[in-house]
Parts: structure tokens; sequence; C-alpha cells
């Protein structure tokens, strides 16, 4: 490797490790070693080692990023979640440009094994082309519908998804070993996607940790429902400038008559009144404590997102935008943003614990919340604590 890249590479690594995403000297290696810039043919070197960018490769016809590297330093956090192990068996599911899978190649060694899954058939080509200008041989690159799993393959250690699911799917579950892992980036409401590290229990999954996240949706015929709106402005037209790439709304159901009701309170004035101040973790109680939140962010280099409550029946809308509220329609929603505000309840991702239960064994009882998915339950503890800060 050059001396430049090498240099940026390791200015790379050092970074992740400033910022507390890469913890052990095991994942340290893995990204010290691999060079992410021969998984990425023709970008820049001094884009390819930018700790923080995702770097986006293929795009739909309305020009939505649909594979990608991710940005190293999710990548890092989410490799220190996996805890992988020499000699262990990984399932990967979201090959893209292969770089992760050459992480995890990596960090098995010569005795483990990576199976690794895309949907996309030209992307998985492309991965195995990268693959093998990095000399990476141990990784076996699939097509196919990473939800299905590789049944064929018996159990692995360790299983992560690198693409946001909203849902567990029941061949993981039961392709992971007891006491395995599972990492995966999942959605559990609109504007909080969390990678998240479960270890596999004799009644379920327990989550170990979690970290906030941004990723694309998993495709294919076990994607989610609707959840997700493209729109072709920012709701702030008054005091944005428009959008460059295009913008996203995340919402529960995205169907088309709630799409069409979320455009039409767009196309009003908004009214812009000042908010409450906020508190440590105000977007992570106002998304999981208020029936209706939504997302709004920008597809670019520079996402610049805004969460706020959206109540179809009752047409009205508001977002926290700044240091404003912006409202369309009518006024309910407003009110329960300030509402929401003003309880000042400080809450940490750190404090919540989630277990992931089978259906139809819901034994939730005592949990703060639980969200229902097709085949889990997700169930929610920690949400009652009022976390403070530096407590
Ligand atoms: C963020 S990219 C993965 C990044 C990748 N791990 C890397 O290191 O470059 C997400 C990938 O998931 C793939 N994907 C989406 N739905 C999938 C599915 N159902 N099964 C397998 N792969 C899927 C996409 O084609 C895309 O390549």
């Amino acid at each position: 490797m050059e001396h430049r890249v090498r240099r940026q590479l390791d200015r790379m690594v050092d970074e992740l490790r400033a910022k507390g995403c890469i913890r052990s000297e095991h994942v340290a290696d893995a990204f010290g070693s691999v060079p992410r810039h021969l998984f990425l043919p023709g970008v820049p070197t001094t884009r390819a080692y930018t700790a923080e960018k995702a770097i986006p490769t293929h795009f739909d016809e309305n020009g939505i990023p649909v594979s990608s590297s991710s940005a190293p330093n999710i990548m890092a956090v989410m490799l220190e979640q996996l805890s992988v192990e020499p000699g262990q068996r990984v399932l990967e599911i979201g090959t893209g440009t292969g770089y992760n899978a050459a992480l995890l190649s990596h960090l098995v060694g010569d005795t483990g094994t990576v199976v690794s899954l895309d949907i996309d058939a030209e992307v998985a080509r492309e991965a195995e082309v990268h693959l093998d200008a990095a000399k990476v041989g141990a990784v076996e690159v699939r097509v196919g519908d990473g939800w299905l799993g590789a049944t064929d393959k018996g159990k692995f250690d360790r299983i992560m998804a690198t693409v946001e699911a909203w849902d567990i799917a029941p061949q993981w579950y039961d392709q992971l070993e007891t006491g395995g892992i599972l990492v995966l980036p999942l959605w559990l409401r609109p504007g909080l996607t969390v990678a998240v590290a479960f270890e596999k229990v004799p009644t379920g999954l327990v989550s170990r940790s979690m970290a906030y996240c941004g990723f694309m949706p998993l495709r294919g015929p076990h994607a989610s429902g609707p959840l997700r709106a493209t729109l072709t402005t920012w709701p702030n037209q008054q005091t944005r400038a428009p959008a460059s790439g295009g913008v996203v709304a995340v919402l529960d159901e995205a169907t088309p008559e709630r799409v069409d009701a979320l455009q039409r309170l767009l196309q009003l004035r908004a009214t812009v009144t000042s908010r409450p101040a906020l508190f440590a973790g105000w977007n992570l109680r106002l998304t999981l404590e208020e029936p209706d939140p939504i997302c709004f962010f920008e597809v670019g280099e520079e996402p610049r997102n805004s969460i706020g409550i959206f109540d179809s029946r009752a047409a009205s809308l508001a977002l926290v935008d700044g240091g404003s509220i912006l409202s369309f329609g009518g006024d309910s929603c407003r009110q329960r943003i300030i509402a929401s505000l003003e309880r000042a309840r400080p809450l940490a991702l750190e404090s919540l614990v989630i277990t992931a239960l089978p259906e139809p064994a819901l034994r939730s009882g005592d949990a703060d919340a639980v969200l229902h998915r097709p085949n889990f339950d997700f169930a929610l503890r920690g949400l009652s604590t009022t976390h403070r800060e530096g407590a």
C-alpha cells in the first residue's frame, strides 16, 4: 500500500479509537489490516478513509441509495458489539461492497468462516471482485434473500445484519447458537433505528448493548410494510434551502392515504413557534412514548433530520426544527411535543433493555412497552427510569 494511503488508513483507525468506536485491539487490528479503498474503486482515498462517511454505491429510480459501504464509525461499534472470536462461524446479511465481510474474515481468522448474503446479484458480484483485490479468500458470498439465512450451513456463533430490519427473521433465530450474538440495526419506531446486540438465551433474545444508527432498509419479499415516503421538499420551505437530494419521511404505516394526508398538510404554510428547552434523550422519549412519531431526513452527504408527531386523523403535524416547532394543520401535535418536552424526563439509550420473544411466547407483563411484530414481540424495559446526566 502506498505510504500516503497507509497514513490515511492509520489516521482513520486512530480517530475510531479516539472516539471510542474501536475499543479492542482485535477490532483495531482488523480495521488496520483491510484497505477500505479496495472496496470502493473510483472513490478518492481521502473519502474512503473518512471515519464518519457512509458511501452510497447503488441507487434506486428515485435516487435513494440501496447499497453502500456503511460509515466506519458505526461498523466499528457494531463489530465491537458482535465480539467475534477466532475460529467462529459468522453470517452477514447485506454484503454491499464486501468491506465488512473482509473485516469479519480477519476477525475469525484462518480457522473461522464467513458467509455473506446480498439480495442484489450485481452488488454481490462486485463484492467478490473487491474481496479478490484485497486478497480476502475466506468469505463465501451468496446471492439471495438474507432473511432466509443460509440454512444449509447449520448453526452460526455470530449473525450480523448490515441492513435495517423491522423484525427478526425466524431463520436468524434458529440458526444462532444458544449463547451466540446477533447484531442488527433494528427499526424500533419512526426516527429510531438502533444497532442492538442480542444474546440468544433459552427463551428468546436479550439485548446486551445498543447504539444509535441509520441504515438502508432490507429489500425483497420480507421487507417491512411501507414505513417511508419520498417527498419533493423539506417541510420548512420558509426558512430552509430546498434539499439537494431527496427528502424522506419515516412514519408508521406509510400507506398512500396517510402519505396523501401528509402531503396535503405540507402544502399549508407552517406556523413557527418557539419550543421548550430540549433535555438529554428528548427524541428517544418522543419516539418511544408518542403513538405517532414521524421523522424527516434529507438524503445526502450531510443528512439533516427533524423529529415530530403526525396525526393523520386530526390532520395535524408538528416537528422540532432547530430552536422552533413547525406545525401544520391542527394544533394537537404541537401541544403534544410541548407537553413531552416540558415533562423533561431525561433518558439514555444505555438504560434500555429489549427482550425479543418469539411469538406466541409473550411473557412481557412487567415491560414498559411492547412492540408487536409478526415474528417477535420486543419488550422494552428502562423507560420509567429517568436518566440523570453523569449518574
Ligand atoms: C448498507 S449495505 C451493506 C454494507 C456492507 N456490509 C459493506 O460493508 O459494504 C446494505 C446491503 O444490504 C443488501 N440487502 C438489502 N436487502 C437485503 C436482503 N433481503 N438480503 C440480503 N441483502 C440485502 C443491499 O443490497 C445492500 O447491498
